[in-house]
């Protein structure tokens, strides 16, 4: 069991506090932390907590606390974190996304939770929704062949607190805000072992009056061979789009996580209602959430944090990740200034991924480049020369 100091009492601190407390579970928060009193202590009122606190280091040192969830705004990362290791009673230190505003800080997170030798979560919850989870360790079974193509998308109106729009603040826009998320759940498909090598983006400021970019589109290429694509927008309108696809040697995948997920409901819009985050509208066609908590994956994501302490073991998602994955972000932003493609810089620690297996078959000592059968029966076969690389057809 696990008493925990949420240190934050924004959107995220409200969902993982919604998540240990909203439920019967054995771990607990059991100290709130926020820069306002009033909302310190409403937080507190709403989920169960018993005590709050706006004073960071009295969160962190409160009896019985082992372990600390980050809840802050990027730019407060790293200072959270130096907090959290010099306090004695803290066993275990979990940080929202993304780990920080870029891979240096990112380094020198990582390297002050190495140092004191605490437990790290990266509290990527994307990975962890339950459908992801399932298809990951269906991709890991090896059922959709080797991973070529794993698509990505968030996109959404925008976020709702100053500080996400201020690109000091921030480390970015669109990229650091919602790429983050994209960046693990590719990587998660391709393999972590799976060494991200060059980056293409683009980005733009579209529609928001701000100088971070709102919307990008990237492209990562792996180590084997695997590409992974992301879009990433706050110009979205029509509530949050959140889809990957994965294409394999031998199958495909596509999960819808947020929108038209088979929950539809129209209402005219007399009595209103919150229907999901960042939607739009209370009337008319909706789609709702049935539980966004577990639908989004902190459920499962806390669950593996706190099994893992207790196991001694490490959770899927380390601060190790969080750093790779802002390198990979660093990499977007000079790819989209020097317009091109770029290499990501790394410190890589997980080895080398097998190339893509390309098995060819022959048939009358030609390489079978497909074989379809037609409407009438007919079974074609398309084959390559080996020698001249001449494409013929024939029926058998
Ligand atoms: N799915 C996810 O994992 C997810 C979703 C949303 C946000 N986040 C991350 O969580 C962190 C916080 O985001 P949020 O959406 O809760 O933000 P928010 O603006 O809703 O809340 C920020 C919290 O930090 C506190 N705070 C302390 N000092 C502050 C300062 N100087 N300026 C602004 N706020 C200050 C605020 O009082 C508030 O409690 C960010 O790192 C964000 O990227 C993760």
């Amino acid at each position: 069991m696990q008493n925990v100091a949420m240190l934050g009492t924004g959107l995220i601190g409200m969902f993982y506090t919604q998540s240990l407390n909203g439920q019967r579970n054995r771990d607990r928060v059991t100290i709130v932390q926020s820069r306002s009193e009033e909302r310190a202590r409403q937080s507190a009122e709403e989920w169960g907590v018993p005590t709050w606190t706006t004073d960071i280091d009295e969160a962190l040192r409160h009896p019985g606390v082992t372990t600390v969830v980050i809840g802050l705004p990027n730019f407060m990362h790293l200072e959270a974190v130096q907090k959290a290791v010099a306090a004695p009673n803290i066993k275990a230190i979990l940080c929202t996304k993304p780990l920080a505003r870029n891979g240096a800080e990112a380094a020198e997170i990582l390297k002050v939770v190495e140092d004191a030798g605490v437990f790290h979560g990266y509290l990527e919850d994307l990975v962890y929704a339950p459908k992801a989870l399932k298809a990951i360790k269906s991709v890991q079974d090896g059922a959709i062949g080797d991973v070529l193509v794993a698509r990505s998308r968030e996109t959404h109106p925008g976020p709702h607190s100053a500080w996400f729009f201020d690109a000091e603040k921030a480390g970015g826009g669109a990229v650091i805000d919602l790429g983050c998320h994209c960046i693990e759940i590719i990587r998660s498909y391709v393999g972590k072992h799976n060494r991200p090598v060059e980056v293409m983006c683009w980005h733009d400021t579209m529609v928001h009056p701000i100088q971070a970019e709102d919307t990008a589109l990237v492209w990562i290429r792996f180590e084997s061979g695997a590409v992974g694509q992301f879009e990433v927008s706050w110009t979205f309108r029509g509530g949050m789009d959140l889809r990957d696809e994965i294409s394999g040697t031998e199958g495909t995948i596509w999960l819808n996580h947020f929108l038209r997920t088979g929950f539809e409901m129209f209402t005219s819009g007399e009595g209103s209602g919150y229907v999901a985050e960042k939607s739009e509208v209370e009337s008319g066609w909706l789609f709702p959430v049935g539980d966004e908590i577990v639908e989004l994956g902190y459920t499962d994501m806390f669950t593996d944090m706190f099994n893992s302490l207790e196991q001694g073991t490490s959770p899927t998602e380390d601060f190790y990740d969080g750093y790779v994955v802002n390198c990979v972000m660093d990499a977007c932003y000079r790819s989209a200034k020097e317009r091109t493609w770029v290499p990501v810089e790394v410190d890589w620690r997980h080895g080398k991924a097998d190339p893509i297996r390309r098995e060819i078959t022959e048939y009358d000592g030609k390489n079978i480049v497909k074989q379809e059968t037609m409407p009438d029966g007919r079974v074609k076969m398309i084959l390559m020369e080996k020698d001249t690389g001449r494409i013929v057809d024939i029926t058998v």
